[in-house]
Parts: structure tokens; C-alpha cells; sequence
């Protein structure tokens, strides 16, 4: 049998699944929900979130994978029997799930990238029907430079990347990648920052960010905080478990998921720190209290106003670095999602890897056009009658968020009900000698057995209920 590959050491593993933590989700979504759920209170929020779910379910899912050596079905089905495997099929599904409309946003950067650094997009004055007009400009067959600016190209050619470097497999292709673009993330991360934090205003954005807001603690706080927290950290559907598979036997996994854990939150953090002070200095300018920073307009419409703001040549460099690091960002997370369900073919089915990289990345291409469509071109997926009058992007991401908790939650029920703890432990204290006898294996032991499958489930309901019912008039 051909061998499945491994990661060259330490550095190679935490740079690669911290790419995979790192992504949209922390420089497009965690600072917009910081700043609408009072700011510091949710910091607060997702920091306990991560010491206490998300750590021991991450060390969980990395052990599974490392000590079965396979995919995510199949480490489920080795270790616990085709019963278990549904658990992991059921997580590959939620990732190809995920990579269809997460890799549509990503091709959304990828056109502002393109955009903004050889067109024309600084000189305009409307960016908000700008998006209207961009996002809904999918398919256009009338002229070649029409369809090259299309979002079918910006998110095939993304798609095609992320197909390119997951087909030349964990060394050459994953790990080689992320060796180059996360240094260069938190260095373009940090230089926007520096610049942000001279333009003026800034001070007031820190402010905002950083002075916690306890009137805005609300339950919802806490769902929107815990889900944030397993997105960010791409657990509970298998991609840390598939990553695992391929990691050496003398590796410490604890201190490498602390290491991935704090790399992850700080870029989240970090990303807070560029965009509030951007955002208030765009209040500055404007003379106005506030600019909506909800949902997708934070990046595509408040920010390329306030590059337009700093004038055509820096308006050009940081607006284009800003966007080069959300491609890179999203890039590093579309590898690892597609490698889910790569890895299960190439293990269970015996496929090459390369055939099955980009048979599965045009398969979930297509999964993505209905979340293209929703935007507005086909009414009946921008207003979802069943789901609150939301599009099927909303939906779909929403849908996804409720899997990864309750993945995670049956994550840890395999492992004490079927794996158990103590097989856990052995397949811990592999490169980390002191293990058995720490606290960090009561604490883990502890959390794992308990407090996460308690919590995990009555929050995944709670979440549940609130999604489709809302939770107010239920309790
Ligand atoms: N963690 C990624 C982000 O924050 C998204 C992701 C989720 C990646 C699940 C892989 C698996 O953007």
C-alpha cells in the first residue's frame, strides 16, 4: 500500500492546523460578533468557551486520528465499529457542506483582491449597491472581460487552488502551503494594525472593542460565542481528526493544540484590533456615530469605503494586502476542509489522491451555485419561507454551526462510552512522558467525561430551539 504521508514535525502540524483554524471566520465574523455582543463581555465569553469545550475536544479528536491512522470514517469505524463510522461520515458531510459556501465568500475576497489591486474599485462611492451588484454578477456570458469577472471564476479558480494543493498531498501540497502563507498572514495582520492604530479616531475603535458592554449579556451571547468558538477552531466534524491521522507518534499533542489554540484566538483577536479603529476612523471622516458592521458588510462594504477614505495609492497597498490576507486566511481553511472528505476516499475507496482532489472540489463547486443564486437572483433562495424569510447562505452556515457542536458533543460520548478514557490517555502520553501523571490529564479526563458532553448537549439544544422557535418564547 502506497503510504498515506505525514507532516515533517512539530512546526509543520501547528502551522497547518492553525491555517485551518485561521479563517474567514476570524477576520471576517469574530470582530463584527465582538462588536455587536458588547465587546469585551464576548472576548470573555469565547476565551472560557475555549478552555473549556473546545481544548479537551480538540486534544480528543487530534488522539482519535493519530492513534487510528485514518480518514475521519474510518478512525470512527476502526475504533468503535460501523455504528461509530455514521458519526464520521455524518462530519465529512458537514465539511463538504461547509467548503460550499465557505469557498463562495472566499471567492468574494479573492474578486475584491482582483478589484481592488487592478481595477478600479477605489474609485467608487456606493459600495454597498456595489456588493449588491458584484455579489449577484455570477454568470456573465456577454463579453470576455464580463465572464473573467464573474464570481463562477473567482470561485472556481479559488476552488481550483485549494484542488491543487490538497491533490500534491500533506507535505509537498498542505503543509508546504501553509508554511508559506500563514507567516506572511500575521505579518500583513500586524502591519495593518500598526497603521490602523495612527490613523485618528483609532482610539475610540480600541475603546469600543475592549470595554466590556455587560448590558448586552444575553444567552444568545453565550450560543453565538460557543458557535463562533468550534467554527474558529474548525472542530467537530473530523478535520482536526484527519489532520491528526498524520501526525507523527513522538508529538505532544496537548501542547500542540494549546500552541494552535492561542495562534488561532490571537489572529481573532488581532483581527478585532485592525477593523474597529478602521471602522472609527470612517465614523471620523463621515461625521456620523455609527456604520452597520453586521454581517457580510463589514468587509465588503464598510472597509472598502474606508480604503477608499485613505486616497488611491494607500487606499491601493493596504486595501490589497487586507484582501491578500483574507484570501490567504480563507485559503489555509479550504485546504483542510477539502482534505476531510479526500482523505476518506483515499483511504476507504483506494483512490489516487490527485483524482479524487479535484472530482470532490468540482462536485462541491456545484454545491456552492445555490449559494451564489441566493443573493437575489433566484427570490425563492433569498427568502426562505420555512427559515424566517433568510437566505439559503444564512441557512446553510447556520445548519452547519448546530452539526459542529453536537459532532463534537458525540465526539466526546465515543470517547468515554466506546474508545475510553484510558486508551485516550496512552495515545496522549506518546511524546509527552509526564502525562499520566499531571493535572492536565485530571483536567482533560475531567472536562472530556463530563463537562463537555453535558454542556455540548443542552447548549446544542438550546441553540436548536432558539434557531427555529427562538428561545425567548420558549422559556
Ligand atoms: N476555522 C475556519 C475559520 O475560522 C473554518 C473551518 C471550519 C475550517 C471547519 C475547517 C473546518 O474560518
Amino acid at each position: 500500500m502506497a503510504t498515506r504521508g505525514n507532516f515533517s514535525g512539530r512546526v509543520g502540524f501547528i502551522l497547518t492546523a492553525a491555517g485551518s483554524a485561521v479563517g474567514l471566520g476570524n477576520i471576517w465574523k469574530f470582530p463584527y460578533l465582538a462588536g455587536q455582543n458588547g465587546g469585551a463581555v464576548f472576548l470573555f465569553i469565547y476565551l472560557f468557551c475555549i478552555f473549556l469545550l473546545c481544548y479537551p475536544v480538540m486534544v480528543g479528536e487530534i488522539s482519535i486520528g493519530r492513534h487510528a491512522g485514518l480518514d475521519a470514517y474510518g478512525s470512527y469505524n476502526k475504533l468503535g465499529g460501523p455504528r461509530w463510522g455514521y458519526l464520521g461520515l455524518f462530519g465529512i458531510t458537514v465539511g463538504v457542506f461547509i467548503l460550499s459556501f465557505y469557498n463562495v465568500v472566499a471567492g468574494w475576497a479573492f474578486g475584491y483582491f482582483l478589484h481592488i489591486s487592478f481595477g478600479d474599485l477605489l474609485s467608487e462611492t456606493d459600495y454597498s449597491s456595489f456588493f449588491g451588484f458584484f455579489v449577484n454578477d455570477i454568470l456573465d456570458l456577454t463579453s470576455a472581460e464580463g465572464l473573467a469577472n464573474s464570481n463562477f471564476i473567482f470561485s472556481a479558480v479559488f476552488m481550483a487552488m485549494t484542488a491543487l494543493i490538497v491533490g500534491r498531498g500533506i507535505q509537498k501540497g498542505i503543509e508546504a502551503a501553509n508554511k508559506i502563507m500563514m507567516p506572511i498572514l500575521y505579518l500583513i495582520l500586524i502591519c495593518i494594525i500598526v497603521y490602523a492604530l495612527t490613523l485618528p479616531n483609532a482610539m475610540s475603535g480600541v475603546r469600543y472593542y475592549l470595554i466590556p458592554d455587560l448590558g448586552e449579556l444575553k444567552i444568545q451571547t453565550l450560543f453565538e460565542g460557543l458557535k463562533q468558538a468550534f467554527f474558529s477552531l474548525s472542530l467537530g466534524m473530523g478535520t482536526l481528526m484527519t489532520y491528526g491521522s498524520y501526525l507523527k507518534k513522538n508529538e505532544n499533542i496537548p501542547s500542540s493544540v494549546a500552541v494552535i489554540s492561542i495562534a488561532d484566538t490571537s489572529v481573532a483577536f488581532l483581527a478585532g484590533l485592525m477593523v474597529f479603529p478602521l471602522v472609527h476612523f470612517l465614523q471620523y471622516k463621515l461625521q456620523v456615530t455609527e456604520v452597520a458592521t453586521a454581517g457580510p458588510p463589514l468587509i465588503f462594504i464598510v472597509l472598502p469605503q474606508i480604503f477608499h477614505e485613505m486616497g488611491p495609492l494607500l487606499g491601493k497597498v493596504i486595501g490589497g494586502l487586507f484582501f491578500l490576507l483574507v484570501c490567504f486566511a480563507a485559503l489555509t481553511s479550504t485546504i483542510s476542509l477539502l482534505e476531510v472528505p479526500v482523505a476518506y476516499l483515499v483511504d476507504q475507496k483506494k483512490m489516487r489522491r490527485r483524482v479524487v482532489s479535484w472530482g470532490l472540489a468540482l462536485l462541491i463547486f456545484v454545491l456552492g451555485l445555490p449559494v451564489m443564486a441566493s443573493q437575489g437572483m433566484v427570490p425563492a433562495l433569498n427568502k426562505l419561507a420555512f427559515y424566517k424569510g433568510q437566505d439559503y447562505l444564512v441557512f446553510i452556515s447556520d445548519m452547519c454551526d448546530i452539526s459542529l457542536t453536537v459532532g463534537g458533543c458525540l465526539m466526546c460520548i465515543f470517547v468515554v462510552r466506546q474508545w475510553k478514557l484510558k486508551n485516550m490517555n496512552e495515545e496522549l502520553s506518546l511524546g509527552n512522558p509526564g502525562y499520566n501523571a499531571s493535572f492536565l490529564k485530571k483536567y482533560l479526563n475531567f472536562t472530556i467525561q463530563y463537562v463537555c458532553p453535558v454542556l455540548l448537549g443542552i447548549l446544542s439544544i438550546m441553540i436548536i430551539i432558539d434557531k427555529f422557535f427562538g428561545i425567548e418564547r420558549v422559556f
